[in-house]
């Protein structure tokens, strides 16, 4: 495997499967959703992304930051060619609530008229960002626009959205790792799961 030459620096003789043990400060509860779970997730989305974009011009656009982790694996699961950009938006409203007024903090840096955009995102939760991104997006005539997302809450929805590739639904929980954070924390984890019941944020 590889180039016999190069060997990882350091002594780690190999990647451990979860450099993380579970988190036990209070403030991280039950896992969600397993890392071997996430895995076989991403391995099927990225079989069904790359049927369905065979000898397409597919452009992936990560909404920044919690979507880094998800759209690092989906791309290694495709077999199809893939470019990939990046978007960070802000939405006004509280901490956990967004409001639907979005602010782009930081815009895609190739035009994407003509070509065939696929948004990948953590997760949906009353839709009002990704509403907001998809027509902003749409607006720029690409030839086609989906929406690939790692997570929904489907009870929380405001907007209907049409989303072509989903993860996984959860239960009305505010969730943290595998991209999600919660006050910019956990997102290291190897897995998902739920806030402690006592720090549900307010919403
Ligand atoms: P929406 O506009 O209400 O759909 O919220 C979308 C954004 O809020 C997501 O892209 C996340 O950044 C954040 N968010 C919503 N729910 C959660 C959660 O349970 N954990 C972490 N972040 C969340
Ligand atoms: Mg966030």
């Amino acid at each position: 495997m590889g180039f016999a030459g190069v060997r990882p620096a350091g002594e780690r003789p190999h990647r451990a499967a979860s450099r993380l043990p579970p988190v036990d400060d209070g403030t991280v509860g039950e896992i969600l959703v397993s890392e071997q779970a996430l895995a076989r997730r991403v391995e099927e989305l990225g079989a069904e992304i790359s049927r369905d974009y065979e000898g397409r011009d597919l452009i992936m656009v990560g909404v920044l930051k919690g979507a880094v982790l998800f759209i690092a694996d989906l791309m290694r699961a495709l077999s199809v060619p893939c470019e990939v950009d990046f978007m960070a938006v802000s939405s006004y409203g509280s901490a956990t609530d967004s409001s639907g007024v979005v602010r782009i903090l930081k815009d895609l840096d190739e035009a994407i008229g003509d070509r065939d955009v696929l948004i990948v995102e953590d997760i949906i939760d009353s839709g009002l960002t990704l509403h907001y991104l998809f027509k902003n997006l749409r607006a720029r005539d690409p030839r086609s626009l989906e929406v690939c997302a790692l997570l929904t809450k489907p009870e929380r929805r405001r907007v209907d959205l049409p989303i072509r590739y989903v993860g996984f639904e959860i239960p009305n929980r505010f969730a943290v790792g595998y991209g999600l954070d919660y006050a910019q924390r956990y997102r290291n984890l190897a897995y998902v799961a739920a806030l402690q019941e006592g720090d549900q944020p307010a919403g």
